[in-house]
């Protein structure tokens, strides 16, 4: 089959750019030579139409609501494997046999310490902080501990940062919210699986035996599946960019938790549980509603809406399903914010104005509910995505390194300020 290619006509010259097919999902058009011959730029804000990179790791058909990571379904993923057979996955390609998988598992749990003097950097911040300003700090700072993991060129250098990465932030979180409440920090325990250790560090206290409930704990597994990657979003594109410049691991993920904490995109549970807390009963739901639909309202229902899934988000069924497995167990099947939430969804998916645009529920509508349920508490819910989405940054970081065509992002723009003028002096001003 011969090569597509597009032509674009710039002051009548044509230009010819190849169509690039990838294995599914829509073709891109390699505008790589336009500046060179037609020193034109193309505007795209917000990257509504551009691809930034190729990669393999996972794929998003929002019009399908299909998210796919190394080709996998979520729903399979979520169903039948474990949060370490999923990282195993988006790190190596593959599923991992029984021995890689034991394997696999052992070396991340013998990074799961932090250096004992990480412990200062937590005292170090008020004790009122956001657990996300504190996250920022402490993960930035540990590329001053793990000096011997930071050589970017080294592929050996990288899996040991890849792997201590995973290890050490359920740790680091868990670190954070003790701190957060007051209690003393509990060592990670190796002899538990990744989600029972996380909910042991953050539940457990010095003074009482701590039984991890499984229920609760394949919950806290199955949150950390659904968060694990999401191809191109913004924090993961921040984490590209920074590591574009060369910049070690443990900083471009500090970069991507930033980036992270802002409410359009981590911070949506959060924002979207106080929005049910705000709204209280379901009586009040339609003033919300119509504050959403009022064009002169900067209101939006939190939770609902996604740039990329014009559909169902695959991840919103599966959560909502936890939810209810989670609320079951420890008997809040009658939680008021539970009734406001399903009975919001029922409207807001009959409504004209969310049919139209499109507009449903996304996973942060659920996993609010759940892990108020599971006992954290709202500044918590952006620290446990970062936790999970690790995983999608170390993976995405490491294939653009490895990508031959991998260059500095360094975007252009379309300049609208002041042309060139002279330097007048504050005397004549
Ligand atoms: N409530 C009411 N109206 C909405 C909402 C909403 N949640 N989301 C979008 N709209 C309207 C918006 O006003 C606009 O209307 P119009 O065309 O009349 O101007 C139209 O839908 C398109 O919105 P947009 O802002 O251009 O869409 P976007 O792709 O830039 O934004 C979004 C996507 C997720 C930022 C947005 O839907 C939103 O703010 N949702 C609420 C926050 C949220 O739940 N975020 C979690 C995202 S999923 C997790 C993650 O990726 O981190």
């Amino acid at each position: 089959m011969a090569n597509k290619s597009a032509v674009i006509t710039v002051d009548g010259k044509q230009v010819e750019m190849n169509v690039r097919s990838g294995s599914i999902g829509p073709e891109v058009i390699d505008i790589g030579s336009l500046y060179k011959n037609t020193g034109t730029f193309t505007y795209d804000p917000g990257f509504t139409s551009t691809a930034s990179c190729e990669s393999k790791i996972t794929y998003i058909d929002g019009d399908e609501g299909v998210l796919l990571h190394r080709g996998y379904p979520i729903e399979q993923l979520a169903e039948h494997g474990d949060f370490l057979e999923v990282c195993y996955l988006l790190l190596y390609g593959e599923l991992p046999t029984a021995a890689q998988k034991k394997d696999f598992d052992h070396r991340v749990t013998m990074h799961t310490m932090v250096h004992e003097q990480m412990s200062r950097f937590f005292t170090g911040f008020r004790r009122d902080a956001h657990p996300m300003a504190v996250m920022c700090g402490t993960v930035g700072a540990l590329s001053a501990f793990y000096h011997d993991s930071t050589d970017i060129t080294d592929p050996h250098q990288r899996m040991v940062a890849s792997l201590r990465m995973i290890a050490k932030m359920p740790t680091i979180a868990a670190m954070a919210y003790k701190y957060h409440i007051g209690q003393p920090f509990v060592y990670p325990k190796n002899d538990l699986d990744y989600a029972s250790n996380f909910l042991r560090m953050c539940f457990a206290v010095p003074c009482e035996e701590y039984v991890v409930n499984p229920v609760l704990a394949r919950a806290m597994d199955r949150i950390f599946i659904l968060h694990a990657d999401h191809e191109q979003n913004a924090s993961t594109s921040t984490v590209r960019l920074a590591g574009s410049s060369g910049a070690n691991p443990f900083a471009c993920i500090a970069a991507g938790i930033a980036c992270l904490w802002g409410p359009a995109h981590g911070g949506a549970n959060e924002a979207a549980l106080n929005m049910l807390a705000e709204i209280g009963s379901v009586d009040r739901i339609p003033e919300y509603v119509a504050k959403a639909k009022d064009k002169n309202d900067p209101f939006r229902l939190m939770g609902f809406g996604h740039r990329v899934y014009k559909n169902y988000d695959p991840r919103a069924k599966i959560m909502q399903k936890t939810t209810h497995e989670v609320l079951g167990e420890l008997g809040h099947r009658d939680d008021p914010l539970l009734e406001v939430a399903m009975e919001l969804e029922r409207i807001a998916l009959t409504d004209e104005y969310f049919i139209e645009k499109k507009l449903y529920p996304n996973i942060d509508f659920y996993s609010g509910i759940t892990l108020k349920a599971l006992g954290f508490p709202t500044t918590m819910f952006t620290v446990l995505f970062a936790l999970a989405r690790t995983v999608g940054w170390i993976a995405q970081w490491n294939e653009m390194i490895e990508d031959p065509q991998q260059r500095i992002g360094r975007p252009r723009q379309l300049y609208t300020g002041e042309p060139q003028r002279d330097y007048v002096p504050t005397s004549k001003r």
